[in-house]
């Protein structure tokens, strides 16, 4: 029996969407507003699944505090308050779109997780607007 659990996390974070390899123009014209050079915050919302076997012993899937401190360590320490372009490694060369944030998020967390539980990160980066990866 395969069981889903998820956890709702939340953290706030500067970033600026570019390529310094293009022109202001077509970077203004590809990724608009979010081209801004003084940077601009996004609230993103977070939710972390893992799907796997119910453990006989304990009921649980995993862990949720577990799971909690994980978000604790690996995203919300160094992403929450942070600007992402210049204060996260993953982002020194990569576009911070939450595409690629999601990625980056997911590549932190799958190390920790039980290697026959799946892993689900789901990005909002405004109420309307969400992404999700599974590897
Ligand atoms: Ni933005």
């Amino acid at each position: 029996m395969r069981v889903k659990v998820s956890r709702k996390a939340h953290f706030n974070a500067a970033h600026r969407l570019y390529r310094p390899d293009w022109s202001f123009d077509k970077n203004e014209a590809i990724f608009g507003k979010c081209n801004n050079p003084k940077f601009h915050g996004h609230n993103y919302d977070l939710i972390v699944s893992v799907t796997g076997e119910i453990d006989p012993g304990t009921g649980y899937v995993m862990d949720m505090k577990v799971l909690k401190d994980l978000i604790k360590n690996e995203v919300e320490e160094t992403m929450d308050h942070k600007n992402l372009n210049l204060d996260v490694p993953e982002f020194e060369e990569l576009n911070p779109t939450a595409e690629n944030i999601a990625v980056v998020i997911w590549n932190r967390l799958r190390p920790h997780i039980k290697s026959d539980n799946d892993l689900e990160v789901v990005l909002y980066e405004t109420p309307r607007n969400f992404v999700t990866y599974s590897g």
